[in-house]
């Protein structure tokens, strides 16, 4: 596992938008695994940077984002799409028809589930999986539980989940109570694991999934038996784990 500490927030996007670029300029027709949540967005600010800058084309790259809420329309404001019109996509040459998020707004999520998968497998998975970290250790929507759940499903969120997201929404009643999310086994496949996080409140959890046991109570601990995780962090959010990695 490589790890960059950076200074503080913008050197943890400029880093983690220098991986994804890097991706990108390799492969051009790569699959990305993106991610929402505040984390990435200065990457996402950066990467578009650098495409109106002519240095970065996304004409032929294709994407699968970890999840989304269910009940939310492609348009509501906290809708994970939207997220990623807003943040990337409307700002790049992507083309609209090779970005895959879940609906939220399936009649059968069950299904749902079943057909995003099935287009995951289909694409070859992520060759480049960008992940946030859960206070709580989830990735994706995969919440502490008994077992890893191996392929996109439909979670009930956790209270610690609803807390910290509705700062986004009027209030914690507003926040889906359910979410459409890639299973571990589907993050797992990814060729490459781009870990982002920042600030104090992520310390316990970045310990615990690198340096922590492998068990699904702390998700994000599977990362550990993955091949080729790179983990970019600023030294509030490193500081426990690197207490302990010495
Ligand atoms: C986002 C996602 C979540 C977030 C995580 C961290 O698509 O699946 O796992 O990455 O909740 O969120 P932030 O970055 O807001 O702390």
């Amino acid at each position: 596992m490589r790890i960059y500490q950076e200074k503080d927030y913008n050197a943890v996007s400029r880093r983690a938008a220098s991986i994804i670029a890097a991706q990108v300029v390799s492969k051009p027709d790569c699959v990305l695994g993106l991610a929402t949540g505040s984390t990435p967005v200065g990457a996402y600010q950066q990467l578009v940077k650098w495409y109106e800058q002519g240095d970065l084309s996304f004409a032929q790259v294709r994407s699968v984002n970890l999840d989304e809420y269910c009940g939310l329309a492609p348009d509501h404001d906290q809708s994970y799409r939207y997220f990623m019109q807003t943040n990337l996509f409307d700002h790049v040459d992507i083309a609209a028809g090779n970005t895959n998020v879940p609906s939220g707004l399936a009649a059968d999520p069950a299904e749902e589930c079943r057909r995003y998968e099935a287009a995951v497998a289909a694409l070859g998975y992520a060759d480049l999986q960008l992940l946030g970290l859960g206070r709580n250790g989830h990735i994706g929507f995969n919440e502490p539980c008994d077992e890893f759940p191996l392929a996109t499903h439909l979670v009930d969120l956790t209270p610690s989940t609803i807390e910290a997201n509705a700062r986004f929404f009027a209030s914690a009643g507003d926040v889906p109570k359910q979410a459409l999310t890639m299973g571990i086994g589907t993050i797992m496949k990814a060729r490459k694991i781009l870990v982002v996080a920042n600030g104090a409140d992520k310390a316990d959890a970045v310990a615990k999934a690198f340096a922590g046991p492998v068990t699904p109570s702390m998700p994000a601990s599977i990362l550990q038996l993955h091949p080729d995780v790179t983990l970019v962090g600023d030294g509030s959010a490193l500081a426990k784990l690197m207490e302990v990695k010495g």
